[in-house]
């Protein structure tokens, strides 16, 4: 790919990008995505301990410059496992992480010998335990899955930790599922793991999990069976609505330090938003202003397609004018170009001044942003960009109207 100079990541850099690849386009900053990493590693110390959740972005640039800092990464499908092999991080830095998946995938995750197979329901188990059976060399470690019974205080859509989530094993089935495993060939039972939710605003309910984990290592080490380490997923949130407030990494450490104080056990974490979230801006084009029941509305070329986390989850991101304006008293609404009255990028945004033709950057759009884009109305996803320190390259083109049918037969 040809990398093109830029001065500075500002105004000027973004509409050079757009004129060239037109909109709806990701632009990523690389320098904020190492940002985003430093700081965990900072924090943790050990990069291998740090499993960056690759559903969170997993375009193949994007991984490849988290690569270099030498951390692990979860993946948490066979897709997910090969784009993150595809970007050239090798097996043993990749965890299969905690999500249900068809027993060929636990077959697989164990057959190219991944850092860690992470189970959550009896048929997981049942395949990590036949996959053992033949493998050869060292057995694969293999971690489950706990559904510790807490509210993470996310997005209801986001909480995953909760009794009646559908993930994991509750705690009275862990010793039933490690004992078979404990007990099977070219399997090693090493991990007990948790994924309370996403875009948390507060640490404590990894207090409240932690304590469960505990009590499980505790009933498994009475038992005769050790526990190596703790999984305790991802879930630190962004304040989408400002810059900066967002929870500390070091302060989670802290108090994961704190409670497993004494304890001889391995931590590891499973980051997604907070590494990449703030590294990622949406750049759309208003397309014209229309008065809705009263409100002004700006309809752009970008939308819930695109980017689909307001229209779902209700999230307000920054969406800020590339030039021109915000003078006028009314704030507007920001909507897709799709045939759905949903289709919105946020609400009461402070975008009065702006006019049909002007760029808006949605803001903080690294994570979950074109990982969850759509083909809905036969719409090619946008084009992704990196920037960095000498200049900027396209990591993934604009999908072409015959990508939209590939595959496809007409007879
Ligand atoms: N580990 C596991 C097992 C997970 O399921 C997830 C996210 C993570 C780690 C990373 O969590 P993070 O640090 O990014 O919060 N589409 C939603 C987010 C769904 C996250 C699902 N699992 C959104 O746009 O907010």
């Amino acid at each position: 790919m040809t990398v093109r100079p830029h001065t500075s990541l500002d105004t000027e850099l973004l509409s050079e990008i757009i004129r060239e690849q037109g909109t709806p386009t990701y632009v990523y900053d690389a320098r904020i995505l190492d940002a985003g990493v430093c700081r965990w590693i900072d924090a943790v110390g050990d990069p291998s301990r740090i499993c960056y959740a690759v559903k969170a972005n997993y375009n193949l640039g994007v991984l490849a410059r988290l690569t270099t800092h030498g951390i692990g990464f979860e993946a948490s499908t066979v897709g997910e496992m090969a784009r993150a092999l595809a970007a050239g991080i090798p097996a043993k830095r990749i965890v299969l992480g905690g999500v249900p998946k068809p027993p060929e995938a636990v077959e697989e995750g164990i057959r190219r010998g991944l850092d860690l197979v992470v189970l959550q329901a009896a048929h997981e188990v049942e395949a990590a335990v036949r996959a053992g059976a033949s493998l050869e060399g060292p057995p694969a470690r293999v971690g489950l899955r706990v559904r510790p019974g807490i509210r993470a205080g996310a997005h209801p859509s986001l909480e995953t930790g909760r009794a009646d989530a559908k993930f994991g094993f509750g705690p009275s089935e862990i010793q039933e599922a490690w004992i078979a495993l404990d007990g099977a060939k070219g399997v090693e039972p090493t991990t007990l793991a948790f994924h309370l939710g996403s875009g948390l605003d507060s640490l404590e309910p990894y207090e409240g999990a932690i304590e469960v984990l505990l009590r499980l290592v505790r009933d498994l080490e009475s038992s005769g069976h050790a526990v190596r380490e703790l999984d305790l997923g991802g879930g630190l949130g962004v304040a989408y609505d400002e810059d900066g407030a967002d929870l500390e990494p070091a302060e989670l450490v802290r108090i994961v330090r704190e409670r497993l104080d004494g304890t001889d056990l391995g931590v590891r974490y499973e980051p997604g938003r907070s590494i990449a979230a703030r590294a990622g801006t949406l750049v759309t084009r208003v397309l014209y202003r229309r008065e809705r029941d009263g409100h002004p509305a700006l309809v752009c070329d970008g939308g819930f397609t695109d980017f689909g986390r307001f229209s779902l989850y209700g999230a307000q991101h920054r969406i800020e004018p590339l030039e021109g304006s915000l003078e006028g008293p009314d704030t507007v609404e920001v909507l897709g170009p799709t045939c759905e009255s949903g289709d919105k990028l946020g609400t009461e945004r402070p975008l009065h001044g702006v006019r049909p033709g002007d760029l808006l950057a949605v803001r903080d759009v690294g994570a979950y942003g074109f990982v969850m884009a759509s083909n809905y109305n036969a719409r090619p996803r946008p084009a992704e960009v990196m920037v960095d320190d000498d200049g900027w390259k396209v990591v993934r083109q604009r999908e072409s109207l015959e990508d939209l049918w590939r595959g496809e037969t007409v007879g």
